[in-house]
């Protein structure tokens, strides 16, 4: 079975209703990143941070996976598939995908202060963080997200992913975010490369071939490609 390898963004889920970071009217253009996503800002404002999560995490909950997702999922049944997601939300693994690594974090849990190994999961009943959430050993909760300033630790197993891809695929990421956009530097050299994402992106790969389309009707477009041309 061909393995194919998908390193998902923002726009992955924006079909969903999930709104993208640096697109018209994102993320980031309503909060300021320095304030809602490092931890110096949790550090000077942990409410605002832990609200801004809160309210994230509810449209999250709210949202439902778009075919995108699906389309993934179903190309287990022909492919091996192994995602790499820069997304926060569970849309990938609510889908049916098996095999999900988040990049920067989970909306659906949040982790202690002092001890990053005590992990807990948020429920669609119970989905917010509040100021004097305490772990067990006392510390505050926090979300589950790697902030900007703060280290990847996923990265090696994505690396090790990336390596062992027979087909690499990137979907609604502008590739701004590093090192995640570096992974794209660690697929085999000759292995195709496909890039879905409706608006142009930048990306600094030799032979890739970009489907200019929105995530679901994207990925309809490449299941077909990867029929015709794979030998399973
Ligand atoms: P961006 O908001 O930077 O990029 C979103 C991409 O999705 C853009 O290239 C859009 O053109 C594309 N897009 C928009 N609608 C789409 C659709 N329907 N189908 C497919 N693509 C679509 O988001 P990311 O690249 O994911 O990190 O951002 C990377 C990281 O920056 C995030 O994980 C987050 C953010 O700051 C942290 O918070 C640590």
């Amino acid at each position: 079975m061909k393995h194919i390898v998908v390193l998902t963004g923002a726009g992955m889920s924006a079909e969903s209703g999930i709104a993208t970071f640096r697109d018209s009217g994102g993320l980031w253009e309503q909060h300021a990143v320095e304030d809602v996503a490092t931890p110096e800002g949790f550090a000077r404002n942990p409410k605002l941070v832990l609200d801004f999560y809160n309210a994230r995490r509810r449209a999250a909950f709210a949202a439902v996976p778009n075919q995108g997702h699906i389309g993934l999922a179903d190309m287990e049944k022909d492919y091996k598939v192994s995602i790499i997601t820069q997304n926060v939300d569970d849309l990938h693994e609510r889908a049916g995908s098996t095999s999900v690594l988040h990049l920067h974090g989970e909306l659906n849990k949040m982790r202690s202060t002092v001890d990053p190994s005590l992990i807990y999961t948020l429920t669609a009943d119970n989905p917010e963080i509040h100021l004097g959430d305490k772990c067990e050993k006392g510390s505050q909760l926090r979300p589950h997200i790697v902030w900007f300033g703060e280290a990847v630790p996923m990265i090696e197993d994505a690396i090790r992913i990336v390596r062992k891809a027979d087909v690499l695929v990137v979907i609604g990421t502008s590739l701004n975010v590093y090192p995640a956009a570096g992974l794209l530097g660690y697929a085999p050299s000759g292995i195709p490369v496909y890039l879905i994402d409706p608006n142009d992106v930048k990306a600094y790969q030799p032979e890739i071939h970009f489907i200019k389309k929105g995530a679901s009707e994207g990925v309809g477009e490449l299941r077909r490609l990867l029929d015709s041309s794979c030998k399973k």
